[in-house]
């Protein structure tokens, strides 16, 4: 239910690409400015040599040392490279007590942690399926059971795309106090792992000035609230921070990597040994041709670095169709509680 936030290309990118961007304009400003005879002095050029722009300007995503949750606690599971995957969260799945299968017959379903009933999770426990529950850790949304608990100041800018949700202040202890019920909840329905999202309030105009490192902070609540009650934790998305944060995630839940030719962000997870799931959202979705499958189960190209990744086709409601690298498509039935 939660999305990919519509941002702009410029804001999309990761701060190293962005560095060399500027630096290449600068170097392209300069060589005109030199080119036409604009009288640059010795001392200016050499002043504000335009390579020293990607080398001596910070990255957040090198110059911060990599966190760690604060507890010993090892999560009970944790998933495999190459498992394979479904998400749905528009609706809740419709999952019998007494059911013997479920569409698809993949190994890990990624579902809402309201929604769905601890029954749904106990019915997945017995079909062999391990339980990824999603919330919001960082928007409010008006229409979960405990948003009367925040405060308007924990609330800042509402999401671009999503009009009913605003941007949460991720240093606010009530917001934490809420995140970490969300999570004994999920301990309660007996969920495997979480996946909160839209942990990367930074990369957008949240209206509370969110930074790079109240993202990291905010992750280590996460992850050692997690890990209190043996849960994994996903990263959602936020490719710049990753080697900062890949410590306290088991795995990734990333959207549209190859759309945006940002999933050599998120191979490190690969290279430790945990999973990326990978969303992409074809606009043609359901009907998708084989064009669709070339671009986005590849491993160049656009889709450079998404070697090992479990990738599932969507479409952008997050309903139960489902298409695979390999074509074959499924739809998880929908609706129950
Ligand atoms: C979590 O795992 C630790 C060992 O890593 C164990 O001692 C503890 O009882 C477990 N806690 C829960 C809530 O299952
Ligand atoms: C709201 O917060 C109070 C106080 O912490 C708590 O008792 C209550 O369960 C919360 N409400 C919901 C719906 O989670
Ligand atoms: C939030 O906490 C982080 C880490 O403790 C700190 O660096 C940051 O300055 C805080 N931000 C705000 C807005 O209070
Ligand atoms: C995952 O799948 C890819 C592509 O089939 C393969 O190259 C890789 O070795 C697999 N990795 C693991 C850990 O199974």
């Amino acid at each position: 239910m939660k999305p990919p936030t519509h941002q702009g290309w410029w804001a999309r990118q990761p701060l190293r690409r962005k560095l060399i961007l500027v630096a290449v304009a600068a170097v392209v400003v300069i060589g005109l400015a030199v080119g036409l005879g604009v009288g640059l002095t010795q001392g200016g050029s050499n002043g504000s040599s335009p390579s020293s722009v990607p080398s001596s300007a910070p990255s957040s995503s090198t110059t911060v040392p990599p966190a760690q949750p604060s507890s010993t606690n090892k999560p009970t599971w944790t998933p495999s490279v190459n498992s394979t995957w479904q998400i749905v969260l528009q609706d809740p799945l419709d999952l019998s007590t007494s059911a013997t299968t479920i569409t698809p017959d993949v190994s890990i379903y990624d579902i809402d942690l309201f929604t769905n009933s601890k029954d749904t999770i106990t019915t997945l426990h017995k079909l062999n399926k391990k339980v990824i529950c999603y919330f919001s850790a960082g928007s409010y949304e008006p229409n979960r059971p405990d948003a009367s608990n925040f405060t308007s100041a924990d609330k800042g800018a509402t999401l671009d795309g999503w009009p009913d949700e605003k941007w949460l202040d991720l240093n606010s202890t009530n917001v934490r106090n809420i995140m970490a019920a969300r999570i004994q909840l999920a301990a309660d329905k007996g969920c495997d792992a979480i996946d909160p999202d839209n942990i990367d309030g930074y990369q957008n105009n949240n209206g509370l000035n969110l930074t790079p490192a109240d993202s990291i902070s905010f992750l280590t609540f996460l992850s050692t609230a997690a890990l209190t009650h043996n849960l994994s934790m996903g990263l959602k998305n936020a490719g710049d921070i990753v080697p900062t944060v890949l410590p306290l995630a088991q795995f990734s839940v990333n959207e549209q990597c190859v759309n945006y030719a940002e999933c050599e962000s998120f191979a490190p997870f690969i290279t430790a040994g945990k999973p990326v799931f990978h969303i992409e959202y074809p606009s043609d979705a359901p009907n998708l041709m084989r064009s669709d499958l070339n671009k986005y189960c590849g491993t160049s190209g656009d889709a450079s670095g998404s070697l090992g990744f479990s990738t599932v086709l969507k479409k952008m409601s997050l309903d139960g169709w489902v298409e695979f690298c390999n074509g074959v498509t499924a739809t998880t039935g929908t609706g129950g509680s």
